[in-house]
């Protein structure tokens, strides 16, 4: 069986794509580097992996989050990383909090942040968009969210990208920038944590402080491992949402047309987005007992990637994968939020976000151009997007 290098240096990304495309032709899974893993690139296999926890467990991440090179990492403990039973009354616990009743009571908030994000990105024309615009929009409402002092935002945007990191660093100086991450975020966090048990006020820390899991409350530990998933997934995978959103409107600037004529196509168009480039390109579990899926014998105790970015181009579901087509056949079916127990808890916040920060732009502008042919991608292969996003921005 061949092994592919995911991590190779000089890998574009239309060369990954390419590669994709060579992992789906192979019936069964692939062997991958790094982490010698078995990889799913088709569809099936993929959501077959992702939705059967008993076999392939999300105690991965508690393998890959914490390599030799880092030490103890609290996001290696949250829900994230449980199967169920010990994943579910956690689950249900933060649930409400993102389901539609929450995110109605939201959606003015994102509203208004958009609007004044949009207003000043596009009075000042020439903009690095990321800093501007898609890193802050979610920036502040998950700090809302978690009556976060915006104060203390300056350093979350290395924190996130940072965090972004983890599965794939590989230099020394990644792995230290990761390191100082954990101790920083750690330190605030719990802070964060300490000062609410002493004043409660009207956000998310305080309201799971006083809630019960099987008439238990939560341990600060627990709380700062939901917390150290919560504040990067926050940021990061919706920064990156809208940042590939803003690179396909430049390549396509027919789509622009088409939402400035119909609001009604921003949806269609972000899940076509989400379909083509995934913000979280692939998830890890591993096997708990020797398993055999479509034909390739996978030993207990492997690790095993649902490799999302492919499932999401497979043309055993999608017709015309490589076609941004908004609005396709089956165009929700994507696994760019997961799929099973884990489905990603703010996916309607996510959606919602990225509905109304492009709503925001697009009605406020009649063409835009990136400044810089080059995309700067984001460093390692977890998290796809735009490190950065200088464009012009023309008035309408
Ligand atoms: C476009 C944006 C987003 C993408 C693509 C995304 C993607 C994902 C994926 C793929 C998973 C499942 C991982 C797995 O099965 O191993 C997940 C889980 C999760 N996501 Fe998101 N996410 C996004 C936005 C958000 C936001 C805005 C939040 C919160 C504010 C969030 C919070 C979470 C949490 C808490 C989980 C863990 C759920 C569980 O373990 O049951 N995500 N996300």
């Amino acid at each position: 069986m061949q092994t592919y290098d995911l991590f190779a240096p000089a890998l574009t990304l239309a060369d990954r794509y390419a590669l994709f495309a060579q992992m789906r032709s192979e019936p069964g899974l692939c062997r991958v580097e790094p982490f010698g893993a078995y990889a799913a690139a088709r569809y099936e296999d993929a959501a077959a992996i992702l939705k059967d926890p008993r076999r392939f467990s999300s105690e991965a991440l508690a393998v890959t989050a914490e390599p030799a090179w880092l030490g103890p990492n609290p996001v290696a403990h949250s829900m994230l990383s449980m199967d169920p039973p010990r994943h579910t009354p956690l689950r249900a616990l933060v649930t409400r909090a993102f389901g539609p009743t929450g995110m109605a009571r939201l959606e003015a908030q994102v509203r208004q942040v958009s609007e004044e994000l949009a207003e000043a990105a596009v009075r000042q024309g020439e903009v690095e968009l990321v800093d501007a615009f898609t890193f802050v929009l979610p920036r502040n409402i998950i700090g809302a969210m978690l009556g976060l002092d915006p104060s203390t935002f300056s350093e979350f945007k290395r924190w996130s990208t940072n965090m972004g990191m983890l599965t794939s660093a590989t230099t020394e100086a990644q792995y230290e920038a990761v390191r100082s991450v954990v101790r920083e975020m750690r330190d605030y966090l719990t802070e964060v944590i300490q000062a609410r048990r002493r004043r409660p006020g009207e956000d998310m820390v305080s309201d799971l402080l006083q809630a019960e899991v099987e008439g238990q409350k939560l341990t600060d530990e627990q709380l700062l491992s939901f917390l150290f998933l919560l504040l990067p997934a926050g940021m990061e995978t919706t920064t990156q949402v809208l940042g590939n959103a803003v690179l396909t409107l430049a390549q396509h600037p027919e789509q622009l047309e088409l939402m400035k004529a119909d609001k009604a196509h921003i949806p269609r168009f972000i899940e076509e987005v989400l379909r083509c480039e995934p913000p979280t390109q692939l998830s890890f579990r591993m096997a708990m007992q020797d398993v055999e899926l479509s034909g390739t014998k996978v030993p207990a105790g492997s690790l095993v990637l649902g490799l999302v970015a492919s499932a999401n181009r497979d043309e055993r579901v999608f017709e015309q994968p490589e076609c941004f087509l908004p609005g396709r056949d089956k165009g929700t079916q994507h696994l760019s939020f997961g799929y099973g127990v884990h489905f990603c808890l703010g996916a309607q916040l996510a959606r919602m976000e990225a509905r109304l920060g492009l709503e925001a732009l697009v009605s406020r502008i009649r063409g835009l151009r990136l400044c810089s042919p080059e995309v700067q991608w984001l460093p390692g292969f977890s998290i796809h997007g735009p490190a950065v996003l200088p464009v012009e921005l023309l008035p309408a």
